[in-house]
């Protein structure tokens, strides 16, 4: 589709990450610079929804680099799931003359625009990896990741004191929904004896085994990190087994939680967010649209939102593996 881009509208959609303000301010800049018209639309998808959209100026992204959540608000729609909702949105934007959306979030804030683009094609959609996971297929990276991973190791480095103190065996509950690459991060970055992530299979005994081992070398304390999603149950309930089956150090359970998702942006994600919210923009005005913007070997990358959504991130099973002999 050929398209004369004009006014575009940006908006984040879904958990909030660290460095969304740096990508929002990326866009409106870039977008200035290139004599566009930005507005910003409040609380994502539920803003479209409700016509809650206004000029955005380049001053109003002065002073926000640094900070952490989005300046711009976000929400989970309801409303937007539905075809009337989408409709109200559609004629807001409309009415707006918006020629194009950049849309900040995660998989649900693709697969929203996803299907969005099926019933109005005539308004494209660029979107952003804004999400602490690091779980969309075609980047390396999202915005908001490094600084979760940093804020959870930050948080390990301090239970990893008290555990040694007391002789304790941790369970330290990372966020990542369904996947585990907070969890394998924050584990080799921390030196945890073991990581508990949705991808690999482990058996309850393996862990046991696992605890055992570390005992048996005098090992007194341990720190285990457990992803949200692990199938084995979240950090309370294997905690709760461990206790049931086996004699060991007393346990004691962390739950990282909302904490990871605030505070100011780290280096790499301020630099990633302005490098993508540069790109979003550009990729606009060269007529490339419906795809997603992302960082793959150090290098701007677009992928369909078809595959954002639906291929599967790869996960490092050499990391995986590394944390173990390290941990061994
Ligand atoms: O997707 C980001 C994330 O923080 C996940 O890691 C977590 O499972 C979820 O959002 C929590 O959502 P909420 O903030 O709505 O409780």
């Amino acid at each position: 589709m050929e398209k004369d881009i004009k006014r575009i509208a940006v908006f984040t959609s879904g958990g909030d990450a660290p460095g969304m303000n740096a990508a929002i301010r990326a866009v409106v800049r870039t977008a200035t610079y290139h004599d566009l018209h930005v507005y910003k639309i409040s609380r994502g998808y539920d803003g479209m929804v409700q016509g809650d959209i206004q000029r955005l100026e380049t001053s109003d992204v002065g002073n926000i680099l640094h900070r952490g959540g989005t300046i711009i608000k976000t929400a989970r729609s309801q409303e937007f799931r539905t075809k009337e909702g989408r409709q109200k949105a559609y004629d807001h934007l409309l009415a707006y003359d918006i020629d194009a959306c950049v849309a900040i979030g995660g998989n649900g804030t693709l697969t929203g625009a996803q299907v969005f683009i099926e019933e109005f094609p005539e308004i494209p959609f660029v979107g952003l990896p804004g999400t602490i996971d690091n779980d969309l297929f075609g980047t390396d990276l999202t915005i908001g990741f490094d600084t979760a991973v940093n804020t959870a190791i930050e948080a390990v480095d301090k239970i990893r004191d008290t555990a040694d103190s007391h002789n304790r065996t941790f369970f330290v509950e990372v966020m990542g929904r369904d996947a585990g690459h907070i969890a394998l991060s924050t584990g080799i970055g921390s030196g945890a004896g073991n990581v508990l992530v949705p991808e690999v299979d482990l058996k309850f005994d393996d862990l046991i085994a696992v605890l055992k081992k570390a005992k048996l070398r005098n090992k007194l304390f341990s720190v285990i990190i457990v992803a949200e999603g692990s199938k084995l149950g979240n950090a309370t309930e294997i905690a709760k087994k461990v206790d049931a089956v086996y004699d060991g150090p007393p346990t004691r359970v962390t739950v990282i939680g909302h904490l990871q998702r605030g505070g100011s942006p780290s280096a790499v994600d301020r630099i990633l967010a302005s490098r993508l919210g540069y790109g979003a923009v550009m990729s606009l005005l060269n007529n490339e649209f419906n795809v997603m913007i992302g960082i793959q070997n150090n290098k701007i990358s677009k992928t369909s939102f078809a595959d954002a959504i639906s291929k599967k991130k790869h996960f490092d099973d050499d990391l995986l593996n590394i944390s173990k002999i390290l941990a061994h």
